[in-house]
């Protein structure tokens, strides 16, 4: 295994011991946010969007303040919500319609939360590298999102 898949592996037990008998949506994703933006190397924000009517609100994150809506389609976030599936952006300023929130992110990866086919928010992490995630965070961080859903 390698050791980015290990340490993916330990943080998925770590997740699911933090949120274990917990059903509080905003405790859990808080100690996610937490959770990965200290056990990640190189991000420099981890955390949450959820999704209001045709928006994405800020929830709970790690890093800097960050903007609080985004509309539904716009930027890496609210793209990654509107497709349903999880958007790698290698150098953020080559994607259209990045929302730079933190201008020190270069690289950035957003996992859809799908909960009974609906997109109920998104886990957003952001990088001061260019080209940080590559396909093993993809998998890991929507594993991490599999065991934040219950599944
Ligand atoms: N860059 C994101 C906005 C959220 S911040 O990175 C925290 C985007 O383009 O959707």
């Amino acid at each position: 295994m390698s050791g980015k898949a290990s340490l993916y592996r330990d943080l998925g037990r770590q997740l699911a011991a933090l949120i274990a008998g917990e059903s509080d949506r905003v405790a859990n994703a808080a100690n996610m946010a937490a959770l990965i933006f200290n056990g990640l190397p190189e991000l420099n924000w981890a955390g949450f969007y959820f999704t209001q009517g045709s928006e994405l609100v800020l929830g709970p994150f790690q890093g800097q303040p960050a903007c609080v809506r985004i509309a539904w389609g716009n930027g890496v976030c609210g793209t990654a919500a509107s497709r349903g599936e999880t958007v790698l952006v290698p150098d953020v300023h080559d994607f259209p319609g990045h929302i730079a929130c933190d201008p020190v992110s270069q690289s950035e990866l957003v996992v859809p939360l799908i909960e009974n086919g609906k997109v109920t928010g998104v886990l957003d992490l952001d990088s001061p590298r260019r080209a940080r995630f590559g396909n093993e965070d993809r998998v890991g961080c929507e594993c991490l999102v599999r065991i934040f859903l219950g599944r």
